[in-house]
């Protein structure tokens, strides 16, 4: 479904992404992880049509979708969510997703009162229907992690980017949060690249996990592989990031 060849993104001198490469299969839940600055944003970015990479192809259904701008890509099925929640935070949260309902591309002709009417929908899914008329700032992290989730699922995505969607999240919301993700996949038949830091979540979660470091893909495997990788662990799972 998404096939990323030889990317390369450098930001003045820093080599932010250097020929990453890997696929994501239709169905599936390939993890993105690696250390801090390890580019895995930047390419999450380019997929996304944010930045414009320097070179490289990213083909998206079999049509190369890199250099294209992002509310293209997102027509085409593409959708993310933000490591730092980005709503429009004095927008009531059915209005909010209602914007996504009505720039998502699969509804031109859309009225408003159909487009809240999907929204809510959306909201209803994700658990934050009694909190509709509640403005974006008055939410706490785990209901605007759940509004960037609603707002991505409201574009009907083909492809969802999740950017560390449990950052910041205790044990027991970061386990309702999964269970979310999985039930978004279930119900809309999505496929997922996904982001993350909790080690313990995203190798539960995730089919294939690719890794990388320095702006380079270091190893790609099974969450088992990958986490029994001595290059891993030293480069990353040794560090900071302990599995728990
Ligand atoms: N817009 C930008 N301008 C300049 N440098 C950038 C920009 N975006 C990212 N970088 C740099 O590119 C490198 C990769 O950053 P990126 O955000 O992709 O890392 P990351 O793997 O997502 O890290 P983290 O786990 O901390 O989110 C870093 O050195 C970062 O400072
Ligand atoms: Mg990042």
């Amino acid at each position: 479904m998404l096939e990323i060849q030889g990317l390369h993104k450098s930001f003045g001198g820093l080599q932010a992404v250097s020929d990453v490469g890997f696929s994501v299969q239709e169905g599936e839940i390939v993890g993105l992880i690696g250390p801090n600055g390890a580019g895995k944003t930047t390419v999450m970015n380019l997929v996304s049509g944010t930045f414009k990479a320097d070179r490289g192809s990213i083909r998206f259904m079999g049509e190369e979708i890199s250099g294209l701008p992002s509310n293209k890509i997102c027509h085409r099925g593409i959708c993310r969510t933000y490591q730092i929640p980005r709503p429009f935070y004095a927008m009531t949260a059915l209005a909010s997703v209602t914007v996504s309902v009505l720039n998502g591309g699969h509804r031109p002709n859309m009225s408003l009162f159909d487009a809240s009417f999907e929204a809510s929908y959306y909201l209803e899914f994700v658990g934050l229907f009694a909190k509709r008329d509640t403005l974006a700032r008055d939410l706490n992290l785990y209901e605007l992690r759940m509004l960037e989730l609603a707002r991505a699922l409201a574009t009907v995505p083909k492809l969802l980017l999740l950017d560390e969607a449990m950052a910041g999240l205790n044990p027991g919301e970061a386990s309702r949060a999964l269970d979310m993700i999985w039930s978004a996949q279930e119900q809309f038949g999505i496929t997922i690249l996904w982001i993350e830091h909790v080690m313990k979540v995203i190798m539960a979660a995730a089919q294939r996990i690719v890794v990388l470091q320095h702006g380079q893909k270091l190893v790609e495997g099974t969450p088992k592989e990958v986490i029994n990788d001595e290059r891993v662990i030293k480069a990353y799972l040794g560090g900071r990031h302990v599995v728990h």
